[in-house]
Order: C-alpha cells, then structure tokens, then sequence
C-alpha cells in the first residue's frame, strides 16, 4: 500500500481462523503509519457493507496494546459472511450500491481477509472499478485453514490449524489405548476439498506416538469397500485404530461421502455444501459390519479452526469479545 491521504476500509470473511485478526491488525497498522485518515471495519463484510454496517476502527483500537491484543485474538473480530456477490453484468445495480457506499466514505483502499470466495468478491469488485474508472484499490488479504488459496505458499490460518491436529490426534491415539478392548476411532478434518489439514494428523507421529494407522485425503477418490476391508484387517492385528479422514472425501460417481447419509443438506451462497457427518456414517457402518467393535466418530468441525496455542489471557476476551462484532 502507498502512503495515502484518503480513507481505507478493510472486512473478513468465509471461516475464521486463529490468526485473522492479526491480519486485521496489521492491515490496520499498515493504513495507520501510512497516513490513512480513516480506517473502517465492515461488520460481517460486504453483506454487512451492503446494509452500510461499519465502525471507524479508531475507536476500537486505541493503543499499541490493542493492536497486540488482537493479533492474538482468535476468530473474526469484525464478524464475518459467506455473500456472493452476482457477475456484474447480472446485476450492476449492487455494485453501484456498493460504490455509492465507499464514494461516501472517500475510500481509496478497500481490504477484503479471505480465502477463495472472498478473493472472487475481490476480482469482481476490482474488475467493476476498472470497468467504471473507479480510482479505488482492491486487495486480496489471503487467509483459510485449507490452505488453498493459488498463489500462496500458505495461507494464515493454516499453520495454526494444522498444529492443533496434529496435537489432538495424538490426544486420541493415546485415549484410545487405555482400555482392555478394541476400538476403532474415525477423525473428521476439515478442509473442503484440500487435504493440507487432513495430512497434518501425521504430525502425530513420534518416537512415542505410531500416528493414524489411515489417512484419507479428498484429492482420492475413496472406496468405501476397500476402506471397510482396511479396517477390519487392522481391527484384527491392532487394539485401538485410528484413521484421519477429510469431510471432502468422495466416492467414485462423485458424492461426497457425507452424502451417503440422511444427515444436514445445506448449501451455502457460493454452492458449497455443508461438508458434515462423514465419520458418522463410517463409524456406523464400521459398528454394523464389524462384530464386537467399539467406534467412534470425532468431528473436529470448527474446533479446529479458532484453536489457538498462542492465547490464553483472560484480558484478551474482556478487551476484544471474541464473534460480537465492536
Ligand atoms: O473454508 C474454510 C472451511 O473451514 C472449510 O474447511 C469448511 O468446509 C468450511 O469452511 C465450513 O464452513 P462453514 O463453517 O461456513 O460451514
């Protein structure tokens, strides 16, 4: 960002993740020491901007402390929005709406923290402004647990994310070998249709820990067949297994296997799915067809996705309340 005289305005948006604030904060900053003179924050992003929901972050965040306090402050300060916005020339009557809004606030940067949903709405807001000569700037700030984003070596949020899996997986593993009985213990990780995270249960592994005995990536096509086979042979030689699964596993025509279910149908704005009940229905097919097994299926769902091993100071809940937006 050039140094600027004009105003910026930054949002969040898509998942949380345990680092995203620090994004914030350092977009903040950064629009700060370059002489910005008003920093907004868009209140669950472009949805929220629509409905001209925003604060002056000036008044929120009023000290370096602050600024610290946030950076460490898991999930998404500002609150956050899964909007699509429409190809323009579907509908440019939004995009004027929006323009107005930020020709109000004499933006001149506009940050959008996201991952790839959020840079489309960066792409079309930035290609609406070349189209109309609108001066102001587009950035993409990329941030997602998945660790997707094209361009990015990693993504924020992702690091984080990973290390809590690979931590409580070992957590489980270890669980799973108290008791004089067999066991099989089915993980479901997050990660839509990368398998970053998935892969980040073999950072259980150790020289004291054996790790999952399967991981199963939604890059593979999965057989449920040939992982019922695995399983049983496992449950035969081993006490306690445990397998890694990613929600965004599909079978071969093509449905993910969380489809397979009666379970939740729910498709967010951008046509996704709502990717839950994968280890269910594995561990409930496990409990049929293997006699005499124990199961259990472990959604780690958006647990994983604030988890945070940097924060736990109470002052930091009191000062930034955590999914309420300022
Ligand atoms: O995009 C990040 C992500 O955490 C995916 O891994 C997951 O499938 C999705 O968000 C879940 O989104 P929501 O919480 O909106 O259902």
């Amino acid at each position: 960002m050039a140094t600027t005289k004009g105003n910026v305005i930054v949002g969040q948006s898509g998942g949380p993740t345990a680092v995203i604030n620090s994004s914030l904060a350092g977009v903040y900053k950064t629009a700060k020491d370059r002489g910005a003179k008003k920093i907004y924050g868009m209140l669950h992003g472009i949805q929220g901007l629509l409905e001209e929901r925003y604060v002056d972050l000036s008044k929120h965040i009023t000290s370096d402390l602050d600024i610290e306090l946030l950076k460490r402050t898991p999930s998404s300060y500002l609150g956050s929005c899964r909007y699509k916005l429409p190809e323009i020339k579907e509908n440019t009557e939004i995009y004027d709406k929006i323009f107005g809004i930020l020709d109000k606030l004499e933006i001149e940067y506009f940050f959008y923290i996201g991952g790839n949903d959020s840079m489309d709405t960066i792409k079309k807001l930035s290609d609406y402004a070349i189209l109309n000569g609108s001066k102001i700037r587009f950035m993409g700030v990329p941030k997602t647990i998945d660790n997707d984003l094209a361009g990015t070596d990693h993504t924020p949020g992702f690091g984080s994310a990973a290390k809590y899996i690979g931590s409580i997986t070992k957590e489980v593993i270890r669980d799973g070998l108290v008791y004089d009985q067999q066991s099989v213990t089915i993980l479901e990780i997050m990660g839509r249709n990368a398998g970053w995270l998935t892969g980040a249960a073999a950072l259980a592994k150790c020289e004291d820990c054996e790790g999952p005995d399967m991981i199963f990536l939604p890059e593979i096509t999965f057989d449920v067949d040939e992982f019922m086979r695995k399983v049983a042979d496992l449950h035969k030689k081993k006490k306690s297994v445990v397998v890694a699964v990613s929600e965004g596993v599909r079978v071969a025509d093509g449905r993910y296997v969380c489809e397979l279910t009666d379970g939740i149908d729910y498709v967010d704005a951008f046509g996704h799915r709502q990717l839950t009940g994968t280890a269910r229905y594995l561990a409930e097919k496990i409990s049929r067809e293997v006699p005499g097994c124990k199961t259990r299926a472990i959604e780690f769902n958006s647990l994983q996705r604030c988890a945070s091993h940097i924060v736990s100071r109470v002052d930091i809940t009191e000062a930034y309340q955590v999914g309420a937006p300022p």
